[in-house]
């Protein structure tokens, strides 16, 4: 007789009791699944792997330590065998069948009543893929089928628009520091369902060519802004754009909170009554440093950074910045927009108490094919900016840190 295929669905096991046969690996990638549909799990197995273990110690589970005997399926909704005894997978199996419990056994697929599909979710959909048959499964085959739907929704390659919970108004979305591969799963997906993308030149260009034709990409630096200022001029352009009912991706460098104006825009949007959802994105002020092997901590070294921004010198009436304060620190100091006032900062730290000695390292264009690494010391730091033409964008790393990696000095 040919095989039929197997007939996809969806167990809702909330409350529900689940038994599980054997502790070892296959249980250990079936539970966690398992406990996030909520099921009512019995592990029935003498030893377990100690992920398993600290399952059971987190009380996500209910752990009898002993060998399957008959009886062990009562009252289950769903069995999963997977001891390494082959005679005792099969007693269990029969059970199942005798109650009609679905069952999925890890040692026999063919007499398996139930195949655990290979699943992976984006954005509240699962997606699970099975075999369609006994005959020829392939587990690693289903795997990339599921691994290549998954990435392509979350990279924005494969494209399934939202029809009913598609992002109304603005997003304002953290793009990262410049690697196109550090945006987030959630702001690439938003960047591909976007009308109208208005972007700051820092942040993943590379990812603005790979949108389809009829996005509308404005370079915010380019907005006319004629009687407003320029962040005025943005925040009308997101504004119209968003009331012409499109949806509208404010692509920011970093996070869209760290230096990046973005409450601004947020408040601007409110105010126009706009709904704007914000995406957090990795800032500079980290992974820039990290990119070129400098840890912002380091065990022993520093057990605090401080983050700061040196677009305004240390004696101008407008910084808000205690710089004696941060000369005072034992830690990192991460400076942003600092590249025309390092000589200044320096100057300030030093004789605020810092030591001339103390370890610079420059980074500029960090996470791109540009990136370049310049070291130095406070002493020297304005001179290395000069000779070495150190320019925007750049963070600056203050600290022992800067000594620790690798590539310190290269
Ligand atoms: C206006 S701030 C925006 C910071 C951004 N919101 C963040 O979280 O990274 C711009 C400054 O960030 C730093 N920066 C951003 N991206 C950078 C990169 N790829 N390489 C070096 N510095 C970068 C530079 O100091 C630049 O002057």
């Amino acid at each position: 007789m040919a095989e039929h295929p197997a007939y996809p669905v969806g167990l809702r096991l909330t409350g529900r009791r689940v038994v599980v046969i054997g502790g070892g690996q296959v249980a250990q990638r079936r539970l966690p699944a398992l406990i996030a549909a909520g099921a009512s799990i019995t592990l029935v197995s003498p030893s377990a792997t100690p992920s398993v273990e600290a399952m059971a110690d987190a009380g996500e589970l209910t752990w009898e330590r002993r060998r399957y005997t008959e009886g062990d399926l009562a009252e289950a909704w769903y069995v999963l065998i997977a001891t390494g005894d082959p005679e005792a997978n099969a007693r269990a199996s029969a059970e199942a069948e005798r109650h009609r419990i679905w069952c999925v056994r890890s040692d026999n697929a063919e007499e398996a009543t139930a195949w655990t599909p290979a699943t992976g979710h984006s954005e509240g959909v699962t997606v699970a893929v099975l075999t369609a048959r006994a005959e020829g499964r392939d587990p690693r085959h289903t795997a990339a089928i599921r691994d290549a739907v998954v990435e392509g929704l979350r990279d924005g390659t494969l494209v399934a628009p939202h029809h009913r919970t598609r992002t109304p108004g603005v997003a304002l979305v953290g793009g990262g520091p410049g690697d196109p591969d550090l945006i987030t799963v959630r702001g690439r997906r938003l960047l591909a369902e976007a009308d109208v993308v208005i972007a700051d030149r820092l942040g993943p260009r590379d990812l603005l060519a790979e949108l389809p034709p009829h996005v509308e990409v404005i370079d915010a630096a380019k907005i006319p802004y004629g009687r407003f200022m320029a962040q005025e001029a943005i925040n009308n352009a997101l504004i119209e754009h968003a009331k012409q009912g499109k949806s509208v991706v404010r692509l920011k460098g970093g996070d869209p909170y760290v230096f990046g104006r973005g409450m601004e825009e947020l408040q601007a949007l409110a105010e126009a009554g706009i709904p704007c959802t914000v995406v957090p994105g990795i800032s500079s002020s980290i992974s820039v440093p990290s990119a070129a092997g400098i840890p912002v901590t380091h065990r022993g070294v520093a057990h605090e950074f401080t983050v700061v921004s040196g677009h305004v010198a240390p004696d101008d009436e407008r910084s808000l910045v205690d710089w004696p304060a941060l000369a005072r620190l034992t830690g990192t100091l991460v400076i942003l927009m600092g590249v025309d006032k390092i000589g200044r900062i320096a100057e300030a730290l030093v004789a605020n108490g810092k030591s001339p000695d103390t370890p610079v390292a420059l980074i500029q264009e960090g996470t791109t094919a540009a990136q370049r690494r310049v070291d130095a010391t406070l002493a020297t730091v304005a001179e290395t900016v000069r000779t070495r033409e150190v320019k925007p964008p750049t963070v600056i790393v203050i600290g022992e840190v800067v000594k620790v990696g690798p590539e310190a000095n290269a």
